[in-house]
């Protein structure tokens, strides 16, 4: 399928300045060091940003989750490729996400976290697709609600292209045309 960009949703100012709304918040709710959870790959420039708007002292650890199937729709089993490096028991730990979805990611991740018995476990997520969500899963800081249209840039891919993208847009697939015309 050839992708090509139909619309820039947010601008790259747009994201900065509501990064740095949520690192004052998360400045307010935290009292002492935040170990922030990048969920590899499309929230590392989430966290990049997120992780030095805020002052408090923040740790970082990553993990990497894979639903089994090809298919683009998340098939509801979710598991770890990529483990933590370091224990999480008694910290106040932050998952960081791209986007929730279906929910069913985030769902998994934090019963697996829980498990893990933190002092406290809260989720931001850059961009929720609220009509799409399946399973009811507490994510306490939203950057943007977004509509259900396939999302590039800014951490999320098309077939891994497009990651680099400052900015977050919508892109339209058309089959590539083969053959002289
Ligand atoms: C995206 C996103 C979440 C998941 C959300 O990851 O980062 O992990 O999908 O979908 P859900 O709410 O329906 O479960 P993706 O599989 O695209 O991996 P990537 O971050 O490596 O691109």
């Amino acid at each position: 399928m050839k992708a090509t960009i139909s619309e820039i949703l947010l601008t790259e100012e747009a994201i900065r300045n509501r990064v740095l709304e949520l690192g004052r918040q998360l400045d307010r709710d935290y009292d002492g060091p935040i170990k922030m959870i990048c969920v590899l790959k499309g929230a590392v420039p989430f966290l990049a940003d997120l992780m030095r708007a805020v002052t408090k002292p923040v740790f970082i650890d990553f993990l990497a989750v894979s639903s089994y199937g090809q298919s683009s729709e998340s098939s509801g089993v979710v598991r770890l490729t990529k483990d933590l490096d370091e224990s999480i028991e008694g910290e106040d730990v932050l998952i960081v996400e791209d986007i929730i979805d279906t929910g069913l990611t985030l769902q998994y991740l934090r019963q697996n976290m829980l498990a893990r018995k933190p002092k406290s476990l809260k989720v931001a997520v850059l961009l929720d697709k609220v009509e799409r969500r399946r399973v009811d899963v507490p994510v306490d800081y939203v950057g943007f609600t977004v509509p259900d249209r396939f999302l590039v840039g800014y951490g999320l891919d098309y077939a891994g292209h497009f990651r680099n993208l400052p900015y977050v847009a919508a892109i339209d697939l058309e089959e590539e045309t083969h053959g002289e015309s």
